[in-house]
């Protein structure tokens, strides 16, 4: 593959299954739309992600929906639908699928005594019968079927090898290992692979996979460890979103066998030059930004701050850099564009930052960049990034924002008046509050007429300088959902409204994630 920064000659590859839309969007307040599903799909297949797990069809018709048109939609990557090992789900996975050019279905079960007794409450000779009934129904549907014992790095070994030769004997090409409470360590989860591959008789008719969560902060190097014991295959998501603490970081994983190729013989289809964009358009979907210090993508990760370091850097940069920013996609800010910018060039530019919007989306959000060109005199990058990615985000919002106006004295009078349009209709009110942001969402809360409990605020600048965008982040929590809301914006109390807004909207959205209370992640 062109451009790529992995070394390939003479290695063998693992293969990248990126579950960023099915793992990684089970994250409390990670859900994302339809139209953002289909962005992010489109650049793991354009970044070379060998199998995009792009849903769990049976959890809602919205999960349903993203992954049939993914699969209608993808170029090269194999589309995979989960299915617990029931029925319905395996027949609903396949439907889902049925469009690809390449499809896979993925079912799983718990196989651990723990998950088996409380769980599921069913023996473990029940269990193994619906190993064999879920691969051989899957089977029916595709011939590439992968299978996975949930929970399988805390199944008894005897039971785990006998439920693997039986998936594989009833048809699975594919069988993941995962570390479901990212409980193991590296060697522990070397040694169990190893352990499979020398107990399972009929091992060599499947590729191993690996998919390690993040609880103790060590599912790049289990995931490592298990391709160093003959898996071929990595789960993984960008920026290691997922559940709770996450999934092995796929930009980890893609950089290490490129670094460290002398260690690690491995190479991946991965185009290493899209991680950047891809990491900034998940962190955008989902409403997740990423730590400053992040491996690879955080803000941080190519910045160097003392003067030993930024001397030796100016000599040489090998002296504190083992990749190039280039290698991950990420190049030196450029103060590209102004009011006198004209449609060509911004055109051009979101080419370049690689956004592909239609006719519609692209005339938007050139009025929007001439709004923000007048407001601020130097428009970098990242501002563009911030307002096609808002774009993105909020055109499907019921509720949208008219007018605001907020009045904050020194006497201690914070007050808002708002007019907010929800579903066309026009609504004004007028709110006091302890200071400038409490009283605007309270002015929120009331004209929409609910109780969300705001569970994180946050606002940092997407630039430098004073006149910066403020990015604002609200993550707010409803009848036990979550739903979380960003918006770029160069003033912070309009922003911090517009992310409180995008947040409910999307909290309003019945998404029915019903079928996911069954799953561990
Ligand atoms: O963590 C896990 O066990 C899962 C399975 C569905 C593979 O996500
Ligand atoms: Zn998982």
């Amino acid at each position: 593959m062109s451009d790529t920064t992995t070394e390939t000659h003479n290695t063998e590859q693992v293969r990248i299954f990126d579950t960023t839309l099915r793992d990684g969007e089970q994250s409390p307040g990670a859900s994302m739309t339809l139209e953002e599903k289909l962005q992010i799909a489109e650049a793991l297949d354009d970044m070379g992600v060998d199998i995009i797990e792009a849903g769990f069809p049976i959890a809602s018709n919205g999960d349903f929906e993203a992954v049939s048109e993914i699969a209608r939609r993808a170029k090269n990557a194999v589309i995979c639908g989960l299915a617990r090992a029931h029925e319905k789900d395996i027949d609903r996975a396949a439907e889902a699928i049925k469009h690809a050019k390449q499809s896979r279905i993925h079912t799983f079960i718990s196989t651990s005594p723990l998950h088996m007794k409380f769980k599921l409450q069913m023996e473990p000779d029940q269990v193994y019968e619906k190993v064999i009934s879920s691969v051989t129904r899957a089977r029916n549907y595709t011939d590439d079927v992968e299978w996975s014992p949930e929970d399988g790095t805390r199944t008894e070994t005897d039971f785990l090898y006998r439920c693997i030769e039986a998936a594989i004997k009833a048809g699975a090409t594919t069988i993941n290992f995962p570390d479901t409470v990212g409980y193991a360590v590296p060697e522990e989860y070397y040694e169990m692979v190893r352990g499979i591959i020398e107990n399972v008789p009929n091992i060599d008719k499947a590729v191993i996979s690996t998919h390690c969560h993040n609880d103790l902060g060590l599912a790049v190097a289990n995931s490592l460890a298990g391709v160093r014991a003959g898996a071929r295959q990595i789960e993984c998501t960008i920026n290691g979103l997922g559940e709770r603490a996450g999934n092995a970081a796929l930009e980890e994983v893609v950089m290490g066998f490129a670094t460290r190729a002398d260690r690690m013989p491995y190479h991946t289809n991965i185009n290493s030059r899209h991680i950047a964009r891809a990491s900034k358009l998940v962190a955008g979907a989902a409403n997740f930004p990423v730590q400053y210090n992040k491996a690879i993508v955080g803000k941080n990760a190519f910045a160097h701050e003392s003067g030993i370091h930024q001397d030796g850097m100016l000599k040489n940069a090998e002296t504190y850099e083992i990749m190039t920013p280039e290698s991950v996609g990420i190049k030196g800010t450029s103060l590209v564009m102004g009011k006198h910018s004209g449609r060509h060039a911004f055109r051009e530019k979101l080419k370049e930052l690689g956004y592909d919007l239609g006719e519609n989306a692209f005339q938007e959000a050139f009025t929007r960049f001439k709004d923000l060109a007048d407001r601020k005199k130097h428009v970098y990058d990242d501002d563009i990034a911030a307002l096609i990615d808002d774009e993105i985000h909020t055109h499907e919002d019921a509720i949208k924002l008219v007018s605001m106006s907020v009045v904050t004295t020194t006497e201690g009078t914070h007050r808002c008046d708002l007019t907010l349009s929800i579903r066309g209709e026009n609504k004004d009110v007028a709110v006091q509050g302890t200071g400038s942001v409490d009283a605007i969402f309270n002015a929120i809360k009331k004209a929409v007429g609910g109780e969300p409990r705001l569970v994180h605020y946050g606002v940092d600048a997407v630039t430098g300088g004073t006149d910066a965008q403020a990015n604002a982040h609200v993550r707010l929590e409803m009848d036990g959902r979550i739903a979380s809301g960003r918006t770029a914006e160069p003033d912070t109390l309009l922003a911090s409204a517009r992310a409180y807004l995008n947040a409910y909207n999307r909290l309003l959205v019945e998404r029915g994630h019903a079928a996911q209370g069954a799953m561990a992640g």
